[in-house]
């Protein structure tokens, strides 16, 4: 039987890449994982004890399709407290990790058909999904040049040149680390309004940055704003499947609908559990520092191995690489770094399948000690240009 045509979206090159990784560690190899992009970290402890209290005196059964109430109001509160903007509880909903939110806004915000554009390079599952829900994905390129973001001025050209429903952003945003200045956030809010298409920030990699551009939720200038976040990433909590969103209010009924048929709701575990996150910033920051004392590393070390053009990397945990100066094939030099150096690395075809073929990311989530060792290897194998 033949799938759909929504069914054949592209995969996820960097699972391949660590399927590949993985194999080569069970041959006895010892495997450096710069592909993956998760921390290395569990949860925080204050959400693991919570988890097992729930498990032995709650009964878990389903939660409301919007979030556990008392959730809601804790992530609303974050809102004040971390950028002394105004959420109502009301505005968020609870998702299952920001996938789950994306599924959700797209599905409320757009019919069939809508055209929204976005950076390229991107987190490659926003087109995956944009194509698996009949949406199109309308790419404006970055570079080093626009420090591999997207800008009012792109945007504003792109809707002048063709139809536009809505815009997705990320700041930081994965796989450059980039990050947009509030003051063109702002710009790009304007360019929103006046062409009255929906604005979707992904803000998963919120927390993670490192002094070189100030962190702004797309909420404080655009209201209106949907904005997509996850328990996944500064707090460390890939596997318990859980983000959220804030929508204006005018969206949260209909949402409701979809989140009930689609989802009926998130675990109620992690639910219960996640409501704890917020306090632990003690421990969830110094994870930071490590990726903080990664990233330094990284940035010294790379160019003294050949990779000497890096993207900005303001946040998140990651180093994206030009590598047009070694190679116009970046999938053969991840499977040469592998073999030859057993480290994995994630080529840039993941991200653009074009302009990806002579760039990889780099991620720094492992710890400092296994960064040292890439370092060394990498700058062992004097790589150049085959
Ligand atoms: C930019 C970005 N958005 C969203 C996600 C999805 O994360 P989750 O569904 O775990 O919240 C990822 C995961 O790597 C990501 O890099």
């Amino acid at each position: 039987m033949e799938s759909s045509k929504r069914g054949q979206v592209a995969p996820f090159i960097v699972m391949d890449v660590m399927r590949a990784a993985n194999e080569r560690e069970a041959q006895g190899h010892k495997v450096i994982h710069m592909e993956v992009g998760q921390p290395g970290t569990p949860a925080p402890a204050l959400v693991r004890e919570a988890a097992v209290h729930a498990l032995a005196s709650d009964k878990l059964g389903y939660a409301e399709a919007l979030g556990l109430p008392a959730l809601r109001a804790r992530i609303a509160r974050h809102y004040e407290e971390a950028y002394g903007v105004d959420v109502s509880p009301s505005q968020v909903v609870v998702t299952s990790g920001s996938s789950g939110g994306f599924q959700l806004a797209f599905l409320a915000a757009f019919d069939a058909g809508a055209r929204i554009a976005l950076a390229m390079p991107a987190y490659p599952a926003y087109r995956n999904i944009l194509k698996a829900l009949d949406l199109e994905p309308v790419p404006i390129r970055t570079d080093a040049e626009t420090g591999y973001q997207l800008t009012a001025t792109a945007l504003e050209e792109a809707a002048s040149g063709g139809q536009l429903d809505g815009v997705l952003i990320a700041s930081p945003a994965n796989p450059t680390g980039a990050m947009i200045p509030p003051a063109e956030l702002k710009a790009i809010g304007r360019v929103a309004q006046t062409r009255n298409l929906v604005l979707i920030s992904d803000e998963i990699y919120h927390r993670l940055t490192y002094g070189t551009v100030d962190e702004a939720t797309a909420l404080a200038a655009s209201p209106d704003a949907i904005v997509v976040n996850s328990f996944s990433k500064y707090y460390s909590m890939t596997g318990w499947r859980i983000g959220w969103m804030v929508v204006p209010e005018p969206m949260v009924r209909p949402i409701e609908r979809l989140a009930q048929n689609l989802f009926i709701s998130v675990p109620t575990l992690s639910q219960l559990a996640a409501i704890h996150a917020f306090d632990a910033a003690d421990e969830l920051d110094r994870n930071l520092d490590v990726y903080r004392a990664n990233r330094a590393l990284l940035l010294d070390g790379l160019p003294q191995a050949g990779f000497d053009r890096l993207a900005p990397s303001d946040g998140a945990f990651y180093i994206y690489a030009d590598v047009s100066g070694l190679t116009d094939d970046s999938e053969a030099l991840c499977q040469r770094l592998l073999m030859e150096a057993d480290i994995a690395v994630t080529p840039g075809t993941d991200f653009d399948p074009e302009a990806g073929r002579t760039t990889l990311r780099f991620s720094f989530a492992g710890p400092t000690d296994h960064m040292r060792e890439a370092v060394a290897r990498l700058k062992a194998l004097n790589l150049r240009k085959g």
